[in-house]
């Protein structure tokens, strides 16, 4: 795998001096799509309780959701797992999704997507420009499973492609244990089943550590960097081809989906003493946000954006 380019770290003092007028720039928006993020266009409403146990996906209500393929030996394209858009030239993804498959000629990202099988002109695919995988990504543990896919050049926003927001410092309250959360994806839809041609989503529940990493659940195996989520009875869960997808939550206050999973893994699919574990977003902020300016620093228009990253980047390490 290629990490992001190194860049212009070394210029960024001078950037910095150029550009900021003062440290007032620190209460800019940290989330720097600079764009709305996390807001359905084509759905006006939440969507109520409306994968394994869920249901298909109206289209365009997950504008964030990026099947991430790759080719086979002398054929086509064949999804492998979900990612997340979170500016308009870097989708999130699990790490597992990468390793062994580092090769960036063989992936693709296709957005603005439902049915897999019948690409509509609301499409685009991508190639891939760069992948990261967090640094101490273990696959052993699943510890840090998380990557960045630097698209080979930004997609333009629509009603069916939309970034997510990623979780802000100060997470507003009740976001992280709420009740509107929900995954989606393309992946089976019972522990032995096919994949879905269709985008799936599915409401789930954030389930306390104390139940889930508890002696009758994954006992031990569930730290803080992770967050597990499904339904107390089971039925309800990411499967494979999932993972890299968004558990994302609709926070009431702002009208907007905040990304706070990432699909990492689990035991089975909709086993009730097993809910999925996502990646915690709230702990790769800094990564994330380091690794999203490397990624779009070949970007002249980015500069400024690119200084504000690097700022609230700064302060969060
Ligand atoms: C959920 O809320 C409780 C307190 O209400 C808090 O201690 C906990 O860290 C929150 N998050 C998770 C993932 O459980
Ligand atoms: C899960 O349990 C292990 C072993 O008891 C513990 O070390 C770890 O801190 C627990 N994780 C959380 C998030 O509480």
């Amino acid at each position: 795998m290629r990490r992001g380019r190194p860049v212009a770290t070394p210029m960024l003092p001078l950037l910095l001096a150029l550009v900021l007028p003062g440290p007032t720039v620190l209460s800019a928006p940290a989330e720097g799509t600079g764009a709305e993020c996390g807001k359905q266009p084509l759905s006006d409403a939440v969507p109520g309780s409306r994968i394994v146990g869920g249901q298909d996906a109206v289209v365009g209500s997950w504008p964030w959701a990026v099947s991430l393929q790759l080719r086979r030996p002398g054929s086509n394209f064949a999804h492998v797992c979900g990612g997340v858009l979170v500016n308009e030239n870097s989708v999130l993804t699990a790490g597992h999704c990468v390793t062994g498959r580092e090769n960036l000629y063989s992936w693709r990202a296709v957005l603005g997507t439902h049915n897999l099988q019948k690409l509509s002109r609301h499409t685009v695919k991508r190639k891939i420009r760069s992948i990261t995988v967090h640094p101490e990504f273990k696959r052993e543990t699943f510890e840090n499973d998380i990557a960045l896919f630097a698209l080979g050049y930004a997609v333009r926003y629509s009603g069916h492609i939309q970034p997510i927001c990623l979780p802000p410092a100060e997470l507003p309250p009740g976001l992280e244990n709420g009740t509107e959360c929900f995954i989606s994806g393309w992946g089976r839809t019972s522990e032995q089943g096919d994949t879905s041609a269709v985008l799936r989503e599915a409401q789930v529940e954030i389930i306390p550590y104390s139940t889930c990493n508890g002696s009758e659940s994954y006992g031990g195996l569930v730290n803080r960097n992770m967050i597990c989520a499904g339904s107390r009875f089971g039925e309800v869960d990411a499967c494979q081809g999932d993972s890299g997808g968004p558990l994302a939550c609709y926070h009431a206050g702002t009208d907007k989906y905040y990304l706070i999973g990432i699909s990492s893994f689990g035991l089975g699919c909709g086993r009730p003493a097993y809910p999925g574990i996502y990646v915690r977003l709230t702990q790769y902020r800094a990564w994330i946000t380091s690794k999203l300016l490397s990624s779009t620093a070949g970007n002249p228009v980015s500069i400024p954006l690119t200084v504000c990253l690097t700022l609230v980047g700064m302060v969060l390490v």
